[in-house]
């Protein structure tokens, strides 16, 4: 069979891989815990399903515009005055299948074979796929220091005559990490001075803790023109628990939301009407419930930090957001798929491993789910991985040995 180079080269989605994993293990009846995961659990908000059921009720569900409803348009206007202070028009919004699909007609829009593509390490599993599916080359940069909080010297020492964009996700999947104003002001300053496409995947922006406050890369934008290389991601997966409705959107300069709206054109068309409408309503609809979910993963990022700093060995950092802890396991094992495969196979626990995301020896462990689920989970863990545990543990009725050192 003959594949496409650039098709051979692109592995498959890791954590969709997991989520499939923990399917078929549930149901096949194994009392799985599932920390792999990237969705919230809370229920979607009610003006969303309000809207999408109305549609659905009219029985019209058309064609809608490659760069979405009008209506949801306006909806990403007010979002972007509200948390960006800044005034765009329809011609500067595109709405996509999910933030996935935004970034990578982006990227399509702007890459060339051969253009680098610079984004700080860890990063989200899709960066270096995305940009090797554009034929172009991923430069993942590992902070020097050794924290998740990257450097602008770090970034600026990686520059060439071929880069051509820098993404910066902050919180940041799988850290948590989120980049100071400081380091924010230097990327975006960076970009304008070296003419470098910087997208800030803000996607997880209002999910963070401690009394964090968003952060608006366009206070320290210069250029405030339709010249200006910033491209500002969202979408209603993760704040609204939406990820099943796949709604993201890009705000950009006039001329390259044009470009990648004929990219999507042929690609997919535009995102489906019900959903658009869906994300209408939690856009524009009480916003109670995404203050809720920060309640909620800030209370489980807690209770994470409690569980792991008492796991011997293990080195957490605190997440200031998202619902993601990206720890330290070198001491058990260097080879984090091993070690995740490990975890699966003796106490049906699912992690991510941490190479998937640039670094080696982590894994990533989700809080989205119930205290329960991560209280067990990493009980079940400490039970598996500490040489000092007791032969035994019960799962339910379910009695494990350890038969492993
Ligand atoms: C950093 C980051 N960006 C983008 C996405 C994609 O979001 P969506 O579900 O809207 O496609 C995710 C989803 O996991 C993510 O973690």
């Amino acid at each position: 069979m003959s594949i496409s180079l650039i098709a051979r080269s692109i592995g498959e989605s890791v954590t969709l891989k997991l989520n499939e994993t923990a399917a078929i293990l549930r149901a096949k009846g194994e009392p799985v815990i599932h920390l792999g995961g990237g969705e919230p659990k809370s229920k979607s908000p009610i003006d969303a399903l309000v809207n999408a059921s109305a549609l659905i009720n009219s029985g019209e569900i058309r064609y809608t515009p490659a760069d979405g409803t009008p209506a949801l348009k306006q909806a990403i206007i007010r979002y972007t005055d509200d948390f960006y202070r800044r005034k765009v028009e329809p011609e500067n919004v595109m709405a996509s299948g999910g933030a996935k699909q935004a970034i990578m007609v982006c990227m399509q829009a702007i890459l060339d074979p051969q253009d680098e593509v610079i984004f700080p390490a860890p990063y989200w599993v899709s960066y270096p796929e995305m940009v090797r599916l554009c034929g172009a080359v991923p430069v993942p940069v590992l902070p020097e220091d050794g924290t998740f909080y990257p450097r602008i010297a770090d970034i600026e020492q990686v520059v060439t005559s071929y880069t051509k964009a820098v993404i910066i996700n902050s919180p940041n999947n799988p850290s948590g990490a989120m980049y100071s104003e400081q380091f924010i002001a230097e990327i975006v300053e960076l970009c304008e001075r070296r003419g470098l496409y910087l997208i800030m995947d803000d996607i997880y922006h209002r999910l963070i803790f401690d009394g964090l406050r968003p952060i608006n890369c366009y206070d320290y934008a210069k250029d405030k023109t339709e010249n200006s290389r910033l491209v500002v991601i969202n979408g209603v997966s993760k704040q609204y628990a939406m990820t099943g409705f796949r709604i993201g959107w890009a705000v950009a300069n006039k001329k390259l939301i044009e470009v990648m709206t004929n990219i999507q054109s042929h690609q997919t068309s535009g995102p489906s009407a019900l959903l658009q409408h869906a994300a209408v309503g939690a856009i524009n609809g009480v916003q109670s419930s995404v203050e809720s979910l920060r309640l909620t993963l800030e209370n489980n990022r807690n209770v994470m930090m409690e569980q792991l700093n008492a796991f011997d060995g293990v080195r957490a950092t605190k997440p200031d957001g998202t619902f993601y802890c990206f720890a330290d396991f070198k001491v058990y094992g260097k080879d984090s798929t091993k070690l995740a495969r490990f975890l699966v196979d003796k106490v049906r626990v699912v992690t991510v491993p941490g190479v998937e995301f640039g670094m080696e020896g982590y894994l990533r462990l989700s809080t989205c789910g119930s205290v329960k689920d991560i209280t067990e989970g990493v009980e079940r863990m400490k039970w598996a991985l500490d040489p000092n545990s007791p032969n035994e543990l019960y799962i339910g009725d379910r009695k494990l040995v350890r038969d492993w050192r």
